[in-house]
């Protein structure tokens, strides 16, 4: 069964064509990612604008490079929510379009839900049960996936999500957006060691809270440079060395990471899963996917390859394929806000 999804949650516009839920026969990004540099973050209605000159070229270049036509798709996959209402509504306008004019059948997909299935493109569907961690820019959980496409939530951030947090603590650092990457990068030189930051993990749970952690990043910057808390945040990047910068880049990932990794490694040992898969934009981060591939680990972790981690298309047609989920292509609205 070919399915042709389409993802337009935020400032990705993305399609692919996904073989019986694993066989990535194309997928194609494109990412506003550049037009919102200038304001730090992402502006909905940039992201919405870009969306609609970016919508159906994606769409024409994934079927080109599966090498198919419409004919041989069987089902367009969409994602409905969450996300920016603007974004959103462009991809799946566009599906719905798509699905009346060439009589395909339409899927709905929860987006955060689709991400773990960037590891089912390149390998067999993964052993159940799985331990799932989802590690984005609006989410962090662990869950406990029985079939696919399932989720039992085990915990989740109680605030920030870890993406979020790096994303803020590149902006105090006077780092380009999107912040992850430039973080990683800029903690690969420091010292992960030289500042002592708070621990994100919640006791007895499997939840987290990241405003702490990032909080204490701010506050270590104000008294490296000198000053105390009222020292506005925009002006601590003038303020700190390279140096100083890429030790609290070190230190603070070093936190990130060691809660991730503390909470995994609980929850595995009390549900024993048959594997655990980590996805996620922030599953992308080359210190994570270092310490994931130890063989310490009690069963095999999973990462996509790291352009499946980061938002994409692919994702959205193998979860559909598993979790078959028919909409009405008439009537399907956006879900914003939309939970599990
Ligand atoms: O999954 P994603 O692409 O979008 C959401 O659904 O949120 O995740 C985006 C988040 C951003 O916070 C971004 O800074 C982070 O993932 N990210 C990374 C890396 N690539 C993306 N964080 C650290 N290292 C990376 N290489
Ligand atoms: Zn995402």
């Amino acid at each position: 069964m070919n399915i042709l999804g389409i993802e337009s949650s935020c400032d990705e516009t993305a399609a692919a064509v996904v073989a019986d839920g694993t066989r990535l026969l194309s997928s194609v990004v494109a990412s506003s990612g550049n037009l919102h540099q200038a304001y730090g973050g992402v502006v909905p209605e940039i992201a919405a604008r870009s969306h609609l000159e970016s919508i159906l070229p994606v769409i024409e270049q994934a079927l080109k490079k599966a090498r198919l036509g419409w004919p041989d798709i069987d089902a367009i996959a969409v994602t409905q929510g969450p996300g920016l209402i603007g974004s959103l509504l462009i991809g799946l306008l566009s599906a719905r379009t798509l699905a009346i004019c060439k009589n395909k059948k339409l899927l709905a997909v929860n987006h955060v839900a689709a991400h773990p299935f960037g590891a089912y493109l390149s390998s067999e569907p993964p052993a159940l049960p799985c331990l799932v961690m989802v590690v984005s820019g609006g989410h962090t959980f662990i869950a406990l996936m029985k079939k696919h496409g399932q989720y039992k939530m085990l915990g989740q951030t109680k605030d920030d999500a870890v993406g979020e947090a790096f994303d803020k603590v590149a902006k105090l650092l006077g780092l380009p957006y999107p912040g992850g990457p430039a973080v990683s990068h800029l903690a690969d030189s420091g010292n992960p060691k030289k500042y002592t930051l708070p621990d994100a993990n919640l006791p007895k749970s499997y939840d987290f809270s990241y405003s702490g952690l990032k909080t204490a990043v701010l506050r270590t910057a104000q008294a490296i440079a000198g000053k105390d808390y009222t020292l506005p945040s925009h002006e601590l990047p003038g303020l700190l060395d390279k140096a100083q910068k890429a030790d609290l880049a070190a230190s603070f990932r070093a936190a990130a990471i060691d809660s991730l990794t503390t909470a995994l490694k609980s929850a595995a040992k009390a549900y024993s899963p048959a594997c655990i898969i980590v996805a996620g934009g922030v599953a992308a981060e080359s210190e994570l996917r270092r310490q994931l591939n130890d063989p310490a680990w009690i069963c095999p972790v999973l990462t996509p390859p790291p352009e499946l981690c980061t938002d994409n298309a692919a994702m959205i047609a193998s979860y559909a394929y598993f979790a078959r989920k028919e909409a009405d292509p008439y009537s399907l609205l956006p879900k914003p806000s939309l939970s599990w």
